[in-house]
């Protein structure tokens, strides 16, 4: 419930989407898509690259770039009830003062308030490395582990309020193999995910998505 989806206009090579690329560490996804993008033209551009931590490793794939990318830490001087939707406001004015029209969350590790989703619902995207509704949260690998089960994945959905559980536009399988650990699982994931999410953003942004 909550807010309706809007989903972002149907853009052109010639007039690609403005896209606002949020992330919290290393940023392997949002370079798989910055290299999709440089590939040939696209329907989505990136102009903003925003970390939850200004020491967050994947700003550099930004910056290196000649993208705008900063890290905008937790707000200090607030109560701890405020200082979440007060690090928000700060994100929302570099996402206005941007022109973002599309915000894609690339292991952007905050649950976003619903004061922020109902400013982006339809236009803010995330990719989870599970097969959703399967293992929402943030243990994903562990829980396919401990559970047995032999094949998982990733799923590009629309954010909604809740956590892991918007609309689903696109899923990838992986398998599991006996000898995994988390950290073996987790690169053959995330392998699968730089795949389908540049993809589905293209079909996205091109207005190949109605729901
Ligand atoms: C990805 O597996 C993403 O789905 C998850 O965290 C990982 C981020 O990896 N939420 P990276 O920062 O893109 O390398």
């Amino acid at each position: 419930m909550g807010a309706p989806f809007v989903l972002p206009r149907a853009a052109s090579l010639e007039d690609p989407l403005r896209i606002a690329v949020l992330i919290s560490g290393g940023g392997s996804g949002l370079d798989a898509l910055l290299r999709f993008q440089s590939e040939v033209p696209r329907c989505h551009r990136t102009v903003l690259v925003l970390a939850d931590r200004e020491d967050a490793a994947g700003i550099h794939h930004g910056l290196s770039r000649g993208i705008h990318s900063k890290g905008i830490s937790i707000p200090d001087g607030f109560p701890k009830s405020e200082s979440r939707i007060e690090h928000e406001r700060l994100i929302q004015d570099e996402l206005e003062s941007s022109g973002t029209e599309l915000v894609v969350l690339s292991g952007y590790m905050r649950i976003l308030t619903p004061w922020f989703v109902g400013k982006w619902k339809g236009r803010l995207v995330n990719i989870h490395p599970s097969l959703l509704p399967d293992f929402p949260g943030p243990h994903p690998h562990r829980e396919v582990l401990s559970d047995g089960v032999s094949i998982t994945g990733c799923t590009v959905h629309l954010v909604d309020e809740g956590v892991d559980s918007g609309p689903i536009l696109a899923q990838s399988t992986v398998p599991v193999f006996p000898d995994d650990d988390e950290s073996s699982l987790q690169e053959r994931v995330k392998k699968a995910e730089h795949v389908l999410y540049p993809e589905i953003l293209e079909l996205l942004c091109s207005g190949g998505v109605s729901l």
